[in-house]
């Protein structure tokens, strides 16, 4: 039986030190440290002045399934709180000055119903994808934010987040019209607080369900995220997403080249032009420079593409000596109704070829239309066998 873990977030310290001093003493029970990234049971959380974002963080790290349970604490909790508190799910409301016996209770209750649960498969392991421009305008943001509202899609159940690496010019709230709070520079700036929950309320939560880590607004010396931070940052959201889709913009530096290592895909974006399949061409070797290891794993979309175009597919492939991937049809109206209303293409625009382009794209990564075609093909591979062997 293992350990039921449980994870403190108690702003005041007397009563984090009191908490702490009587769950220890419980058996079978382990506090964890502040930079384990491991899924907590049971997280007990003291709620603060901004109650909103309190509710908000505690929902999000139940989402992405950081922590199973939530214990609430407060010192004098209105009773609308209450209410709220019951309406998230919290199990329980531990008063304060707090008393060891209701605590006991609480946990006698909550393991009781642990050992009643099957185990859950909890490690999550996120695949990163990098998005990176051939050339500016040839439509990244538009792909890295559709394909991740694609694959966050409800019935697919995954948790995305977006992460913009575009310096200064990161566009990604633009495109979804959210106002975030925080970027990039603010765990820079406090990069030893880089926890699970520090990094899940820095985030900004789209409605369709897509997490959004955006880049800095504006430079300063000092907050610039090293390869280091980055490396730290993305190992963490590996954690904590299913998919973690990064628009790189068109930048090369020791921050992105860090993230391109850390890809499980690159994706590199262009359009059916010379200049751009001639800087598709140099990236690629780039690539190979600095050392990327499976050329299987960077793969080339063509956006904006037309039938007719003067360039065939055939010449590009040639060109840049290497399939071409995936192509996004041209769809001038739809990306700018968009854009323009802050809105992905599958709301504005969910029957257009584009929409439906990007729907098959985020399936392909993930894999279903293969786990479906490898499950046929056993099957009618049984069905043959029994054929013969009859
Ligand atoms: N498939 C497409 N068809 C037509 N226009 C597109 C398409 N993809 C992107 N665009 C348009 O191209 C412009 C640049 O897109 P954006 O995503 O900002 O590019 P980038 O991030 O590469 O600079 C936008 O006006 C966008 O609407
Ligand atoms: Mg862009």
């Amino acid at each position: 039986m293992n350990d039921i873990l449980v994870k403190l977030e108690i702003k005041n310290s007397s009563v984090r030190n009191e908490l702490e001093a009587i769950i220890t003493s419980f058996p079978g029970v382990a506090i964890l440290r502040p930079d384990d990234t491991r899924r907590a049971d049971l997280l007990i959380y003291e709620l603060g002045d901004q109650v909103e974002n309190d509710f908000q963080l505690i929902e999000s790290l139940k989402n992405v399934n950081l922590v199973g349970d939530v214990f609430l604490t407060a010192k004098n909790p209105a009773p609308e709180i209450l209410m709220r508190a019951i309406k998230i799910g919290a199990k329980e409301f531990l008063a304060q000055p707090i008393d060891p016996n209701q605590i006991k209770q609480a946990f006698d209750a909550f393991r009781k119903k642990a050992d009643e649960a099957k185990p859950k498969d909890v490690v999550k392991f996120g695949r990163i994808l990098t998005l990176l421009g051939s050339k500016g305008g040839v439509g990244t943001t538009t792909l890295a934010v559709n394909l991740a509202v694609e694959l966050a899609e409800e019935k697919r159940r995954n948790a995305v987040v977006l992460v913009d690496m575009n310096r200064l010019y990161g566009e990604i709230p633009l495109f979804l019209e959210i106002k975030p709070k925080y970027n990039l520079s603010e765990i820079t700036k406090h990069i030893n607080r880089l926890d699970p929950t520090f990094l899940m309320d820095i985030l900004s939560k789209h409605h369709t369900g897509v997490y959004v880590l955006p880049s800095e607004s504006y430079w300063k010396e000092g907050e610039k995220t090293t390869p280091k931070i980055m490396e730290r940052i993305l190992s963490l959201l590996k954690r904590m997403f299913d998919f973690i889709v990064i628009d790189a913009g068109t930048s090369i530096d020791d921050t992105t080249v860090k993230a391109f290592e850390m890809s499980d895909l690159i994706f590199i974006i262009s359009v059916l032009s010379l200049p751009c399949l001639s800087n598709t061409s140099k990236l690629l070797s780039s690539l190979k420079e600095i050392g990327y290891p499976q050329p299987e794993r960077i793969r080339v979309i063509i956006n904006r593409y037309i039938k007719q175009s003067e360039l065939t597919l055939k010449d590009a492939a040639e060109g840049i000596k290497k399939d071409i991937y995936w192509t996004i049809p041209n769809d001038y109206r739809a990306t700018m109704n968009a854009i323009n209303q802050g809105l992905p293409l599958s709301s504005v625009a969910s029957n257009s070829p584009i929409a439906k382009s990007l729907k098959d794209l985020a399936e392909n990564i993930i894999g279903k239309k293969e786990t479906e075609k490898e499950s046929r093909g056993k099957l009618w591979g049984w069905f043959t066998s029994r054929e013969t062997a009859n």
